[in-house]
């Protein structure tokens, strides 16, 4: 291959992102300089805080530049290697972007042992959603044996992990997730006690029959109206770790307020963000504990690879804002 496939940010999209908001080019591969490495991406991971990085405004990351390759978590082989420590054939993975090669210096690139696991999974439950869900459960949510854990998107890639380890740790795991058939694997497949599907029009009503003894953790992936339902259910001193609001990524107007807020007072909650890249120093140690209970069939992992390359990324992207993705989201290039 001569040329690589890049897709460039061409405008901020308003709404659901669109191929328009995207300028797919092809350009000259570059030799890796003295001090560099050359990777071939193979697999693309697709978030929703991709959405949030197009967009200007205060947040933890600058946004992507306009004409810029869109930022993306990667994983892909050493292709020529001028670098003492990375040599051809290595499977590595790191912020590699929307494109089919890049060159790097070494900088947060992590080398993957593919005798361990995919290198889809290694951007999966192994990478980046698999290390938000064990810190943002764990550490920020404290759950205690006995508690009731509450997730959101709940058979998606973090949802799906945080109720397993919640389980492992000795909670009742249930949680919220959109249609019958992705309820019937958060509970038949994955093991959660219970799940709602908050599209059956009945929320409240179903979150207090899945939750008899009230919410004591809760795993914010959704926000809006899901969200100010699950804090009637809130439990004394309860734990809330705002993940995600994925509700309101595409919102083309202001979100409403929220009007159960008063339970955050009445019930004494604390809430707390959780940005997973705080957490990089402690990743080995939760990739080795996701591993190993992996490995001891306690927990399950799930990819949604779809095909279609570089120029499918908009509308590959964009299945995670209708529930169209069955897992961790992975783009193949
Ligand atoms: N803070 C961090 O460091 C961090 C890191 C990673 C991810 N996150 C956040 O975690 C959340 C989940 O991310 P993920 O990568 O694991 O994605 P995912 O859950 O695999 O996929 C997104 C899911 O969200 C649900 N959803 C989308 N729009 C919705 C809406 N309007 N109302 C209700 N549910 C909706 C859909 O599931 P249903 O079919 O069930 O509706 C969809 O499948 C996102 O909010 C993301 O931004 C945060």
């Amino acid at each position: 291959m001569t040329s690589n496939r890049q897709a460039l940010l061409k405008s901020r999209p308003f709404g659901l992102v669109t191929s328009e908001n995207f300028e797919f080019v092809d350009t000259p591969i570059a030799e890796p300089g003295e001090g560099e490495f050359q990777v071939k991406v193979e697999a693309i991971s697709i978030d929703p805080a991709m959405r949030g990085w197009m967009a200007e405004g205060k947040s933890y990351i600058p946004p992507v530049g306009l004409g810029e390759v869109m930022r993306a978590g990667a994983a892909g082989h050493v292709v020529k290697s001028n670098h003492p420590k990375f040599e051809v054939g290595d499977a590595v993975s790191g912020m590699f972007g929307v494109q089919q090669f890049i060159n790097s210096n070494g900088a947060m690139v992590a080398k993957l042992d593919e005798s361990q696991a995919s290198l889809e999974r290694w951007i999966a439950g192994l990478g980046m959603p698999g290390m938000t869900a064990y810190f943002g459960l764990l550490n920020v949510g404290e759950p205690k044996e006995g508690d009731t854990v509450l997730v959101s998107a709940a058979s998606g890639a973090v949802g799906s992990i945080v109720g397993q380890i919640a389980k492992i740790k000795g909670c009742r795991a249930v949680g919220i997730a959109g249609g019958p058939e992705k309820c019937r694997y958060v509970v038949e497949e994955l093991g959660f006690d219970a799940c709602v599907d908050y599209k059956a029009g009945n929320l409240y009503k179903d979150l207090r029959e899945a939750c008899p003894k009230g919410v004591d953790v809760l795993f914010e992936n959704v926000g809006g109206e899901i969200f100010n339902t699950e804090l009637a259910l809130m439990n004394v001193f309860g734990r809330i770790v705002l993940c995600g609001l994925i509700s309101a990524y595409n919102a083309t107007e202001m979100p409403k307020a929220l009007t159960n807020l008063r339970f955050v007072l009445t019930q004494r909650l604390k809430m707390q963000g959780i940005i997973v890249f705080d957490f990089a120093k402690d990743y080995p140690k939760a990739i080795e504990e996701l591993g190993r209970w992996h490995a001891e069939g306690k927990l399950k992992l799930r990819e949604d690879i779809r095909e279609g390359g570089i120029d499918a990324y908009p509308d590959v992207l964009n299945l995670l804002f209708s529930g169209g993705n069955n897992g961790k989201l992975v783009l193949k290039v």
